[in-house]
């Protein structure tokens, strides 16, 4: 059984849908990716997986049960963690405050909270160094570090994780796809949206294509490296 089985799912906002019926499965384990141009609703994708959607209809069903029947608070505690769009770090709260609010829903449990953050610390040592410095003054790959790492204070099973690398230098994007590699390989299911399909098929192992709301195409990422429109549409050789 899948981890993640999306069925039919369609979202709307004010009465205008942007998915129209995805369907989307993610085995325990994986690494997969879900490419597509601006606007295509990968953003959504990922929100109505977090329960942030109120027009939704079809199956989102997570080790079985249907997550469109939860609230978006009852979302983390089941084990899925979600990296938003653009970071979103607290800007004026420092790289540990900001860890700690990612494992809120784990408040009860302090001595394993210190603890997934000192692997999170040696995950990203740059964030040890900093971690009483205020989050607004990082550079952005620092701060999209403390976004996946606030993340991983839930101790997600799966990883939701939206256009990580958007606005990051080529060095940068380097040092982001080994430490996606860092983390699938602890154990978490990755699921990764992003507009850098290079990336994406470089660090996932499965990729759906996403086209104004459908899903076109999926398959390995090794065959849709080699698909002609793949190249010519996404990765523009
Ligand atoms: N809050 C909202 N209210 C109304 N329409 C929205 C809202 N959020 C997104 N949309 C619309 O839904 C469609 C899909 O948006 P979405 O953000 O999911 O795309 P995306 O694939 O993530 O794009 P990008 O690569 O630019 O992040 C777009 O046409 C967008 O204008
Ligand atoms: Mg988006």
């Amino acid at each position: 059984m899948s981890l993640l089985d999306i069925r039919n799912l369609r979202a709307a906002y004010d009465g205008a849908e942007v998915l129209h019926g995805v369907n989307l499965r993610v085995d325990a384990g994986a690494f997969v990716a879900v490419i597509g141009a601006n606007t295509a609703g990968k953003s959504t994708l990922l929100r109505a997986i977090s329960g942030l959607l109120p027009r939704t209809s079809g199956e989102i069903l997570f080790q079985g049960d249907n997550l469109l029947a939860l609230q978006a608070h009852q979302i983390p505690s089941r084990g899925i963690s979600h990296v938003p769009e653009g970071r979103h770090v607290f800007p004026t709260m420092s790289v540990e405050e900001n860890l700690m609010l990612g494992g809120y829903h784990r408040r009860a449990h302090m001595q394993e909270l210190r603890s997934t953050m000192d692997s999170i610390f040696v995950q990203f040592p740059r964030l040890a160094e900093r971690r009483r410095q205020l989050a607004g003054t990082l550079s952005g790959g620092e701060q999209q570090m403390v976004a996946i790492g606030r993340a991983l204070m839930g101790k997600p099973s799966l990883l939701l994780l939206d256009e990580p690398s958007h606005g990051l230098a080529p060095k940068i994007v380097q040092e982001l796809h080994d430490a996606l590699v860092a983390i699938h390989q602890t154990g978490v299911t990755m699921l990764l949206v992003e507009q850098n399909t290079k990336l994406a098929l470089s660090v996932a192992q499965h990729a759906f294509v996403l086209q104004s709301g459908d899903v076109v195409l999926e398959g390995s990422a090794q065959t849709l490296l080699n698909d002609s429109r793949i190249r010519e549409a996404y990765l523009g050789i």
